[in-house]
């Protein structure tokens, strides 16, 4: 069951009863929104989230889209990688791989992983560049990604924007270094200005463990200035929430 809940300004919330039925939903709106944008431009340039949440939305593409003439189209990014090598259990490119590049005609020149074994300041400025040579719909000086899918964490994280940290302060650069407060892991994230660019943002949620935070940034609670995922808010772009009843259980 698909409740639209509301359409404030540009920001959709869509509940569902099951993380299959929002995965579902998001695999096939992902499919028409990536078709009407390429009626008319060349490229449909997205960026992936990690973590576990997205792993059956990818699944779900490689299962309905593994000959999809699109892909050829497609350039997928992340969001934000470990840094650690690609073969690593925790790099999300390898999650990525394993769930939907390995399993679709995608050309492998249309797959662009940060390189978490990379020394990580060169790494960022490398996709920096790299971003900046390939898309090249520009606005305010931003590229314009043209799909970004997001998670949230518990505390408000996003990408690898977690509260508090120095990365949500980067305002020149796509892509800086970032820090799991948790792990001190580094990480390499897009930046807010860069996700506030792009014309679809979505986040994918589901679970009761993030109904408190999901409640917090989607209410505008006022700890919720706090959270990296509240300050997503696109410039110009449609921001989607795709959550389960679990995760929307405190709306
Ligand atoms: C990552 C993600 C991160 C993730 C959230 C939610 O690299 O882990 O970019 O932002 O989306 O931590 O993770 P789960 O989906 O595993 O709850």
């Amino acid at each position: 069951m698909i409740r639209i809940v509301s359409c404030k300004q540009i920001s959709l919330f869509k509940i569902f009863d099951t993380p299959q039925l929002a995965a579902q939903t998001l695999a096939q709106e992902f499919k028409l929104t990536a078709e009407n944008i390429l009626n008319y431009q060349s490229r449909f340039n997205i960026a992936l989230s990690g973590g576990n949440t997205p792993r059956l939305f990818y699944s779900i593409l490689s299962h309905r889209l593994t000959d999809w003439p699109a892909w050829k189209r497609i350039h997928l990014y992340w969001g934000d990688e470990r840094c650690v090598p690609p073969e690593d259990s925790q790099s999300n490119y390898l999650m990525v791989k394993e769930s939907l590049i390995d399993k679709i005609n995608i050309p492998g020149q249309n797959v662009h992983r940060i390189h978490g074994e990379s020394e990580p300041v060169s790494e960022a400025l490398r996709y920096h560049k790299l971003i900046m040579d390939n898309i090249s719909t520009i606005k305010h000086d931003w590229p314009i990604f043209d799909w970004i899918l997001l998670g949230i964490g518990e505390d408000g994280h996003t990408a690898s924007l977690f509260p508090g940290s120095e990365a949500l302060k980067e305002n020149q650069t796509i892509c800086t270094i970032a820090v799991n407060p948790g792990t001190q892991q580094k990480r390499i994230s897009l930046t807010l200005p860069l996700i506030n660019s792009a014309r679809n943002v979505i986040f994918l949620v589901s679970g009761r463990s993030k109904a408190a935070v999901v409640q917090s940034v989607i209410k505008q609670k006022k700890e919720s200035v706090l959270f990296p995922a509240a300050q997503v808010k696109p410039l110009s772009g449609i921001l989607t929430w795709y959550l389960d009843r679990e995760a929307a259980n405190l709306l």
